[in-house]
């Protein structure tokens, strides 16, 4: 069977940088910089301009990780596309990126909402999809826009300050006859947790979607357990890292470079700690990204790539945890 690996990476971040400094200015908000670096070690984040939307930020992610697998958009075959903040509540952002990137030329197109773990969930998708010769090329991104729905004030103050807006994008296609490529990759999810961290409207299930007592209560914005998140991102993490090390035969100290999500760099340090990788092996963006959810990790591999860090027949580590609970790995040879 032919093996899938990953041809070229994009990255695509909003222009307006958005530090803690500035966080802190906003009285209403009630938080300060040092309490944000010393808990979390994020420095600044970006946010969108107004009007800029997720598939803004994805076309350019998407048309650069293309060109840098030496293809033209008319190689695609079809999109995966992640997020948790989709542009409208339907149709997924999948559709609106094939017709900005695309045109007149149909291209299925499937949105993955897994969160944090969006991302690997799409590439293992895209393998397995390779792999069985269904698609030659595929595109997947990982995209978020957190900041038009976070809450400036005291009451959300734990969430707001953590998330950032972004687009990372790859494309995958086979390796044919060669060692490298995605080697392995699982992938988990655990509902009895999902209100642990979950913005709860708009709700389908609701008698009423939205209503004004809904946006008064706040109950549009993201809500999350912090300690408990925080607990299980280092357990599963490392759990899942073990599992696909035992898949394929390696130990810890064969892995090279470790991609991780980027929720908390306090999680990454843990998770190195507990499964005895030195921290040196960890791609960490979060001081600059803060959380971008599904597009952490493709940016992660994009600054590990500009930085000298994922070299070739390097043995990678991509890893995450967040919101369902979910939580995934994959194991690639670069
Ligand atoms: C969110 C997180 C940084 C909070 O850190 P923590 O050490 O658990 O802090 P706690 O929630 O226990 O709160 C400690 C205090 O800080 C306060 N606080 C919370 N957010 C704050 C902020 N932004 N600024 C200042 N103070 C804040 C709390 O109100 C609390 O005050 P109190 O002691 O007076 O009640 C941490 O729990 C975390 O990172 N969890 C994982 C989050 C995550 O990964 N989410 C995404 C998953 S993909």
């Amino acid at each position: 069977m032919r093996q899938a690996k990953i041809l070229g990476v994009g990255m695509q971040l909003p222009e307006r940088i958005v530090t803690n400094l500035e966080l802190e200015s906003m009285p209403e908000l009630d938080t300060t910089d040092e309490w944000i670096q010393q808990r979390t070690g994020i420095e600044a984040r970006h946010y969108t301009a107004p009007g800029e939307s997720g598939v803004d930020l994805a076309l350019p992610a998407a048309q650069e990780a293309i060109e840098k697998a030496g293809l033209t958009p008319d190689d695609i075959d079809f999109i995966i596309y992640a997020t948790l903040s989709p542009d409208y509540f339907f149709p997924g952002n999948g559709c609106f990126l094939q017709d900005r990137l695309f045109g007149d030329r149909p291209v299925g197109a499937l949105d993955v909402r897994t969160q944090c773990s969006g991302f690997i969930y799409s590439l293992t998708t895209a393998d397995c999809m390779i792999k069985s010769g269904l698609y030659d090329h595929i595109l997947i991104v990982g995209a978020e826009i957190h900041s038009t729905g976070l809450d400036f004030t005291r009451r959300g103050r734990d969430v707001t300050v953590i998330f950032g807006d972004g687009a990372g994008a790859v494309v995958a296609g086979p390796a044919p006859g060669d060692q490298s490529g995605i080697l392995t990759s699982a992938l988990y999810s655990e509902g009895k947790y999902a209100r642990e961290l979950w913005t709860e409207y708009p709700a389908s299930c609701a008698t009423s979607r939205l209503s004004h007592d809904i946006l008064d209560q706040g109950l549009h914005y993201p809500k999350m357990n912090g300690r408990m998140v925080f607990k299980h991102a280092i357990t599963r993490m490392s759990e899942v890292t073990h599992e696909v090390l035992n898949k394929t035969g390696h130990t810890v100290d064969d892995i090279d470079v470790v991609l991780p999500h980027q929720a908390n760099l306090r999680i990454n340090q843990m998770v190195a700690a507990q499964l005895g990788i030195p921290e040196k092996k960890f791609v960490n963006t979060i001081s600059w990204t803060g959380n971008t959810t599904a597009a952490t990790i493709p940016i992660c591999m994009y600054d590990a790539l500009k930085n000298g860090r994922l070299k070739e027949n390097d043995l990678v580590l991509l890893v995450a945890f967040g919101s369902g609970f979910t939580w995934a790995a994959s194991l690639i040879r670069w």
